[in-house]
């Protein structure tokens, strides 16, 4: 043979073998750098694993990687808050927002992005406090919704951000014996969209639904349930929030505008037309609400009647009447808020009708499933060919544009209230919510059936409203990590 054609040939099968050769699932830890960083009063040498593919397969490796950091501690034989290379508890962060694609975070990151307003400047992030108190980190980036390969096909539809997630923590659990750190103690933190992958991930531990698109981008063959779940104002269960947003919205008919990034656009006033769209959304609530079979703390049965009231709307009020409570107990001074009775220093009944209108309406309605499809969450229903589609049967009916309908499996597979406590499920323990009461991105109603729901099946739930926050997250890191070491400690 010819030398020209062996060289030909012997490149041709190393292309071959460089295609076939997956990406390594083995966590190698001599590959590392080392990073000191100053994280308020302390000072705290990490080892750095960044950029850590974590599929065999992967789609997209500007997305499908991970940075782990582990305090140098750890590889010392020393303890930190009480923790060692044996038991520390892994805090996983995620940075996805709006659905889009996230990069993992990094030790570099600037406190809240985007959906804070006014974030405390020098207050660290989660993910420097989690390792300052001795958590191992470790941080997955994900596909989203407007993400291509390079043959211009949508590779970050739904499901694809959450079982990018879900593949990382497989990676954690297979790599767990030659790592520090604990996988079966995974706390995972996420914000908004990010809260929504949260509470995905706390709901659907080891659900085969998922299974086939895992094994697609060759996942660590280990499990993928985690230990306890930390979200802030999850823009969940999206094929019921548009009923849930016009029944706590209908009747305001201004709304403020919204855009990413957290611009303020002037008030707006519906049309005739949306104003008749609120209307038939709302009186869809309380079949769906009645339908869960929710029980309050005493065992009632929670409803809502025909026209919106019942023992649900004052379980929903009652979350605010304590969230102011537990401002006053800090002397905030509340005479502003008069839709608060207050009497000896106790909030002793809410106006909740005029609470709405102090919070004010953002979205037009649909709010989610917009019927012209530009929403983001239209955006993140679509396929590998089409950029966005319908997930309600309203949205549907009532479509603007010509769109499609998502698959019913890939609905169900974004909705954590279909997973909690299931058959084949590994469902987290323990369960962080939080939604601001001044944070108008979606119903409040969502985070309370979600949180009833893990309570009603037994699961350790901390729902709370922080008095007028509005849509953002980690703004009370402190406590976040209270209530984990508790956990951790028991
Ligand atoms: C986010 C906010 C929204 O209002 C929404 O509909 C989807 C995502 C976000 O901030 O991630």
């Amino acid at each position: 043979m010819k030398n020209s054609v062996l060289l030909w040939l012997l490149l041709l099968s190393a292309k071959a073998v460089a295609q076939t050769i997956p990406f390594s699932l083995h966590f190698d830890p001599t590959k590392y750098q080392s990073q000191t960083l100053n994280i308020g009063e302390q000072t705290v040498t990490v080892r750095a694993y960044e950029n850590l593919v974590y599929v065999g397969n992967p789609v997209d490796t500007a997305y499908q990687k991970m940075n782990i950091y582990i305090p140098e501690a750890y590889f010392n034989g020393k303890s930190i808050n009480g923790y060692t290379a044996q038991n520390a508890p892994i805090f996983f962060p995620n940075k996805v927002g709006g659905y889009m694609p996230a990069k993992p975070a990094t030790t570099q990151d600037k406190p809240m992005g985007m959906r804070s307003p006014s974030p405390t400047p020098v207050q660290p992030t989660a993910l420097l406090v989690a390792l300052s108190k001795g958590y191992i980190v470790a941080s997955a980036g994900a596909r989203g919704r407007v993400l291509k390969d390079n043959k211009g096909i949508f590779s970050g539809k739904a499901p694809a951000g959450i079982v990018d997630l879900k593949a990382a923590i497989r990676f954690l659990k297979f790599n767990d014996a030659n790592m520090p750190g604990d996988a079966n103690k995974i706390i995972s933190n996420g914000t908004s969209a990010g809260g929504a992958m949260s509470t995905l991930l706390g709901a659907t531990g080891n659900n085969p639904d998922y299974e086939p698109y895992l094994q697609a981008i060759g996942a660590a063959k280990a499990k993928d349930d985690i230990f306890a779940v930390s979200a802030y104002c999850p823009i969940t269960n999206l094929d019921h929030a548009d009923m849930a947003y016009e029944w706590q919205f209908y009747g305001i008919n201004t709304y403020k505008g919204w855009s990413f990034g957290g611009g303020n656009v002037p008030s707006k006033n519906l049309s005739d037309a949306q104003i008749n769209v609120s209307a038939q959304l709302k009186v869809l609530f309380p079949a769906y609400l009645n339908a869960l079979k929710l029980k309050d703390k005493q065992g009632n049965l929670l409803s809502l009647d025909d026209t919106g009231n019942g023992n649900f709307k004052t379980l929903v009020a009652s979350y605010i009447m304590a969230s102011a409570q537990k401002e006053l107990d800090k002397n905030t001074d509340l005479s502003a808020f008069t839709f608060l009775t207050i009497r000896n220093n106790t909030v002793e009944s809410i106006d909740f009708d005029a609470y709405l209108k102090h919070l004010g309406r953002q979205k037009t309605p649909p709010a989610f499933d917009a019927l012209d499809g530009s929403s983001p969450e239209n955006s993140l229903f679509g396929t590998a060919t089409t950029d966005m589609q319908h997930f309600t049967t309203f949205g549907k009916d009532n479509t603007l544009v010509e769109a499609q309908t998502a698959n019913q499996a890939i609905i169900r597979m974004m909705n954590p209230m279909n997973y909690v406590g299931q058959k084949n499920t590994a469902t987290a323990k323990h369960w962080r919510i939080r939604h601001g009461s001044k944070d108008k991105d979606t119903s409040l109603s969502i985070s309370v059936m979600l949180a009833t729901l893990l309570d009603n099946k037994g699961y350790d739930v901390n729902l709370a409203f922080p008095w007028e926050r509005p849509h953002s997250g980690d703004y009370d890191i402190d406590e976040l990590f209270q209530w984990i070491d508790t956990l951790c400690k028991k």
